[in-house]
């Protein structure tokens, strides 16, 4: 009886899935229409943003594609600012929490929008031993390393090169961090590209070299709400995470070192189910690493989220094994952009990433990286919409 009960459900989430495929792919030719009427062009542009706190200069890069998609991206921190997405009525509205200002993105710890590194998430009391030799980095949280340090790569001004090629215009953003930065070895050539499609694809590249043997872990710290950032909560948002288990953590975040399945708990989201659901189930909201199904190098579906008010949808493609599910648990009701207040949940990020403190997990995925290797990590994050209920 139940195996009939699971199969009639799957073969009905099968089903509603084509229909809304379908009605995408009408919407988006729909959009096609529009969009060409009023002759968007694929454009970059940069223009002098800020100066940081040294009096450089931060430039401002402005992304559009023929869709009418809009992404801003500065070179502080490689940092997304913005990023106008058309609903299922054709009506933009930016998805991406931020601020105003530069002076608040170097105060914030928040991360918005922000290129992470060397270490995404956390390495536990900062210290990690490679080839026999211990590192001492940064302690920014508690005992622990988070996000790269005091001066992560978030809060770092980055080299920009805008470039325009058939059907996508990008910029390609290059850092060295030297030796020691943050206490990390190795001087390490780093470059994240972020491109913008026709097909309303925001395309992030990560690639990094490095003269020592060192660890890295590269993430975009974006916080999405698909209503529109300011714009309520995130918790009637349903999320898909392609993940059958995750790796739990201890009262300060920091991974048990297990890998356990998600099945009968709340942190079940292989069928599609809104953030809010059993978030009341997790202490502290979820802020957590999956182990995404695809195992890693392939690109591969991570996740997909839908705003039921607007239709929005966003896809998450990756090629590294994790994906952090944060919900925004930390966000206290500080002012963002344009007098919008960032209440607690009123934003979620999907951090791609390698686990938590692999560094010192043999038993997780390496993220060691070797003179004469390169780091390569590709993220899609693709826009559409839908008419219908998922
Ligand atoms: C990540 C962490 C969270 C928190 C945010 C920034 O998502 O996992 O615990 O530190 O960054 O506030």
């Amino acid at each position: 009886m139940k195996k009939k009960t699971e199969f009639v459900y799957f073969i009905s989430v099968f089903i509603a899935m084509l229909i809304a495929i379908n009605s995408c792919q009408k919407q988006s030719r729909s959009d096609n229409n529009k969009t060409s009427a009023m002759e968007v062009k694929l454009d970059v542009k940069k223009e002098a943003f800020w100066k940081n706190p040294e009096g450089k200069n931060v430039d401002l890069y402005t992304l559009t594609n023929s869709q009418g998609l809009k992404t801003k991206i500065m070179t502080y921190g490689a940092t997304v600012v913005s990023l106008e997405v058309p609903d299922r009525n054709g009506k933009f509205a930016d998805v991406a929490l931020g601020y105003d200002t530069l002076e608040e993105y170097v105060k914030g710890n928040a991360y918005f929008g922000a290129t992470i590194g060397r270490y995404a998430n956390r390495i536990a009391k900062g210290r990690f031993t490679l080839n026999g030799v211990e590192y001492k980095l940064a302690t920014n949280d508690g005992e622990n390393h988070l996000h790269g340090g005091n001066k992560g790569f978030d809060k770092v001004i980055w080299e920009g090169e805008p470039f325009k090629r058939e059907g996508a215009v990008g910029v390609k953003f290059t850092y060295l961090s030297k030796d020691g930065e943050e206490g990390y070895p190795g001087n390490l050539a780093c470059t994240v590209i972020y491109t913008l499609t026709d097909s309303n694809e925001l395309k992030i590249s990560y690639e990094a070299v490095t003269d020592k043997p060192t660890s890295i872990n590269f993430t975009n710290h974006t916080y999405f709400n698909l209503a529109g950032h300011g714009n309520g909560d995130i918790l009637n948002h349903e999320l898909m995470i392609n993940a059958d288990k995750f790796t739990p953590v201890d009262e300060e975040l920091i991974p048990t070192g297990e890998i356990q399945s998600v099945k009968n708990t709340p942190m079940d989201f292989t069928h599609p189910m809104t953030i809010g659901s059993r978030i009341g189930e997790v202490k502290g909201g979820y802020d957590h690493n999956y182990v995404i199904n695809s195992g890693g190098d392939l690109l591969a579906l991570t996740a997909r989220v839908y705003e039921p008010t607007s239709g929005r949808i966003m896809e998450v493609y990756t090629t590294v094994p994790g994906v952090q599910l944060y919900s925004g648990n930390f966000l206290n009701g500080a002012s963002g952009k344009q007098g919008k207040i960032y209440y607690k949940h009123y934003g979620f990020t999907l951090e791609t990433q390698h686990f938590p403190d692999s560094p010192n997990r043999p038993n997780f995925p390496s993220t060691i990286l070797n003179p004469g290797e390169k780091y390569i990590h590709l993220d899609i994050y693709k826009f559409g919409s839908s008419p219908n209920k998922l």
